[in-house]
């Protein structure tokens, strides 16, 4: 594989749909607005792996705030890339969240029922509040309306990898989010590296 960037993609990259800087400038807006929102209250952000490990990571250093971090890894079972709503928990809170504020941190809001099942699981820990962070939302592919306090960017209805998001397993290590080319996609879909 070749190095890319955002000025030079390579073969397997189609498009930048967001550049390094709108995603930095965006999380900071953010943080401002969660800084303000969460003042005096002790808050808890979740990040769910492995997709949210960049925008935690920025979050977390854009905000004022004093908070703690945890994490979850869950897994949509399901046929190929699709959700089935259907989640396990692969990795769990390390601490009971009773009584917390609570943040979840995802990188993208697909069909929402990752985020739906997550929630309502998270609610029935008898936190103080569960609220959400989607980075990254594509309205179009919701089947499960999901209510979202901090949204970054409203995307279209294509695949994109980057900044966390992968194509199996492949590029969650670029600074910015891009389209694949549809024969990229199709040989990493097919386990072809
Ligand atoms: C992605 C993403 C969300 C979920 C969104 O995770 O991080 O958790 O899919 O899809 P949905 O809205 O259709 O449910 P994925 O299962 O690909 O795991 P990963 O974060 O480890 O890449």
């Amino acid at each position: 594989m070749t190095l890319v960037d955002e000025t030079d993609l390579g073969t397997d990259l189609d498009r930048v749909v967001l550049t390094e800087k709108e995603i930095r400038d965006r999380i900071a807006e953010i943080a401002a607005q969660i800084d303000a929102d969460y003042r005096g209250r002790d808050l808890l952000l979740v990040g769910v792996l492995k997709g949210a490990m960049m925008v935690m990571a920025d979050l977390a250093r854009s905000l004022h705030l004093p908070v703690t971090l945890d994490f979850m890894a869950v897994s949509s079972y399901g046929s190929g890339r699709r959700s089935s709503g259907v989640v396990r928990i692969l990795k769990d809170l390390d601490e009971s969240i009773e009584g917390r504020h609570v943040l979840v941190v995802e990188d993208i809001v697909d069909s929402g029922l990752t985020l739906s099942w997550l929630v309502a699981n998270l609610r029935s820990r008898a936190p103080a509040s569960v609220e959400v962070f989607a980075l990254m939302r594509k309205p179009d592919a919701l089947v499960q309306d999901i209510e979202l306090r901090y949204v970054g960017f409203d995307l279209p209805r294509e695949f994109v990898v980057g900044y966390g998001l992968d194509c199996a397993e492949r590029y969650r290590n670029l600074p910015f989010v891009a389209t694949l080319t549809p024969q990229a996609y199709r040989r990493l879909a097919a386990g072809a590296g």
